[in-house]
C-alpha cells in the first residue's frame, strides 16, 4: 500500500519535472494544474494517513519536495516569459518585412543652373570666390564707381540695414569682386556666384532676392576681343553650338564701355516665338571692360592692367533653359515644382 502511494507521488513529481509548457496558456495550465486552489499535489498530502508510521516523515517531505518542484519551476517559466516579452518588444523588428523606400530628392533649378555656370568657366581657368551677403557700402557701390549721389543707384533698389546708411544686403555680387582686386594681385580670374537683393516688387518676372554668376579677369592686355571670345564660348556651351552672341551698347557705372549680350534665340531658332518675343534674340547678361577707376579704387595700377567683367542673373537663365514663366515659383519649394527637375543634376 505505502509503496503504492510513494509511487504514484513520484510520479507527480517526475511529470512536474518534465512538464515544458511555453505559452502564457500553458503556464497558466500548469500553475492551475499544480499551484492552484484545486491543485493535484494537494491530496496527496491527505494520503499520510495510509503511511506506515516509520514512513510518514520521508513521505511528508516527498510531498513537499513535489510542491516546491511545482512552485520552482512556476516561477522560472514566469521568468522567462517576462525577459522574452522586454526582449521582443525592444528589437520589435520584423526582419522579414519590405525596406522604406527612400525617396531621392532632386536638385533646386537654381542650384543645377548654377553649377553648370560654374563648370563652364572653371573650365577655362576661372576659380569661385565667394563672400559675405551683408555688404558695406564701399565694397557694394563706392570701389564700384557708384558714390552715393549717382543716379545710377537707383537702377538697384537696395535694402539697407535699420539704421545703418552703411550696411546693405548687397545688390550685385560684384561687391565680391572688389574684395577680391583688394587682396589680390592681378593676374585675376574670378566668378562670384551668389544671392543678391533689390528692394523690388515681386511679381511673375521680378523677384527682391535672387542668385547672380558675376565674372572678372584682369591681366596685362585684358581686351574687348577677350571678353566677346569668352561671353561666345559660354554662350555655346551653355546653349548649344550654333548659338550666336549680340552685343549691344549699354551703361554700368563700374565698366567702360559696356555692353547687354544677346544669345540667338535658342527656342525658335530664328523663326520667332514668345521667349524671344519675335526678335530672334535673348538677352542674358550685362558686360563691360572694368573701368581704370575701378582698378585704381581697389588698388590695381590701371596704366599697367585691364580687364573685363561680366554679370548675369541665374534665375534668368534657368526660366530660359527650362520655360519657367514664373520667378516665384523658384521661391515656393513646391515639391511638385521641384520634382520635375530629378533629371537634372
Ligand atoms: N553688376 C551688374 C548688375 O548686377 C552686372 C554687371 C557685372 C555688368 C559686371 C557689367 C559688368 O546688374
Amino acid at each position: 500500500m505505502s509503496a503504492e502511494i510513494f509511487e504514484k507521488v513520484n510520479k507527480v513529481l517526475k511529470e512536474v519535472e518534465l512538464a515544458s509548457p511555453k505559452t502564457k496558456e500553458e503556464i497558466e495550465q500548469f500553475r492551475i494544474k499544480y499551484l492552484g486552489s484545486k491543485n493535484t499535489i494537494k491530496p496527496l498530502f491527505g494520503e499520510i494517513r495510509h503511511i506506515a508510521n516509520e514512513d510518514k516523515g520521508r513521505f511528508g517531505q516527498l510531498v513537499n519536495s513535489v510542491k516546491k518542484a511545482a512552485e520552482d519551476k512556476f516561477q522560472q517559466l514566469q521568468a522567462s516569459l517576462e525577459a522574452a516579452a522586454e526582449q521582443s518588444s525592444s528589437q520589435g523588428i520584423d526582419t522579414s518585412a519590405p525596406g522604406e523606400t527612400l525617396a531621392l530628392g532632386a536638385r533646386h533649378p537654381i542650384s543645377v543652373v548654377m553649377n553648370q555656370i560654374i563648370d563652364i568657366f572653371t573650365k577655362i581657368g576661372f576659380t569661385v570666390a565667394e563672400d559675405r551677403e551683408i555688404e558695406d557700402d564701399w565694397h557694394n557701390f563706392g570701389a564700384m564707381n557708384t558714390p552715393e549721389d549717382h543716379p545710377a543707384r537707383d537702377m538697384q533698389d537696395t535694402f539697407y540695414l535699420q539704421n545703418s546708411a552703411e550696411m546693405l544686403l548687397r545688390t550685385h555680387t560684384s561687391s565680391v569682386q572688389a574684395r577680391v582686386m583688394n587682396q589680390t594681385k592681378p593676374p585675376i580670374r574670378i566668378i562670384a556666384p551668389g544671392r543678391v537683393y533689390r528692394n523690388e516688387t515681386i511679381s511673375a518676372r521680378a523677384h527682391c532676392q535672387f542668385h547672380q554668376v558675376e565674372g572678372l579677369y584682369i591681366d596685362e592686355n585684358v581686351s574687348f576681343a577677350d571678353l566677346k571670345q569668352t561671353l561666345l564660348y559660354f554662350a555655346q556651351e551653355m546653349y548649344g553650338a550654333d548659338t550666336k552672341i549680340r552685343l549691344r551698347p549699354s551703361y554700368f557705372p563700374f565698366t567702360e564701355p559696356s555692353a547687354e549680350v544677346d544669345i540667338s534665340c535658342f527656342v525658335c531658332n530664328g523663326v520667332g516665338c514668345n521667349i524671344c518675343k519675335y526678335t530672334n534674340w535673348v538677352e542674358i547678361l550685362g558686360c563691360g571692360m572694368v573701368d581704370p577707376q575701378v582698378l585704381e579704387n581697389c588698388g590695381i595700377d590701371s596704366e599697367k592692367y585691364t580687364g573685363f567683367a561680366f554679370g548675369m542673373g541665374i534665375e534668368r537663365q534657368a526660366m530660359l533653359k527650362y520655360r519657367i514663366n514664373d520667378i516665384r515659383l523658384l521661391f515656393e519649394n513646391d515639391i511638385r515644382f521641384l520634382n520635375q527637375f530629378k533629371a537634372a543634376f
